[in-house]
């Protein structure tokens, strides 16, 4: 399979997850296409979209992703299958609010998810690319 990995980040840490979630592909046997600037044209069609995200604000997206998000809400995903890592702190009301967000957007356009969505607290997880490495690689894909 091929995944296409999209990344919404302010200070880094979804990268470095979205980056350990490219290496366990890899060891899985999967391609992936790491996004970290995230625009509808560079999807694959017949990709996997792993959006892996965080949360600022008060429950928003990432800036390098609000682009992203309306776009993807104005496209037929009925053949898509996707897998939502969100990261955020759970000292905040609106803990993980962007994946939990996005997860929204991506099922009224009809994609389909292939894993439920992990949700990493970084409050007890200081180390989220490993927390996400190892959940990844537990899941039979
Ligand atoms: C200004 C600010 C606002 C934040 N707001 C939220 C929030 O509303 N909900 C949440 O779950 N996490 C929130 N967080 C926590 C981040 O999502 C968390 O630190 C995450 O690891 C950052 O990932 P990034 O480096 O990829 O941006 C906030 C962090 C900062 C610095």
């Amino acid at each position: 399979m091929h995944f296409d990995i999209v990344v919404g980040s302010v200070l880094g840490a979804s990268e470095y997850v979205a980056e350990a979630l490219e290496s366990v592909l890899s060891e899985k046997g999967h391609q992936s296409t790491v996004h970290f600037q995230p625009t509808i044209d560079a999807l694959t069609a017949q990709s996997v979209l792993l959006v892996c995200t965080s949360t600022h604000g008060a429950g928003d997206y990432p800036e390098n992703f609000e682009t992203f998000a309306v776009e993807i809400a104005k496209q037929n995903l009925s053949e898509k299958h996707c897998i939502i890592v969100g990261l955020g702190d759970s000292s905040y009301d609106t803990y993980c609010g962007a994946a939990i967000n996005i997860e929204k957007v991506l099922l009224d356009a009809g994609a389909k998810l292939m894993l439920k969505p992990l949700h990493i607290d970084v409050l007890h997880h200081p180390i989220p690319e490993e927390t996400a490495a190892q959940w990844l690689a537990s899941q039979d894909i």
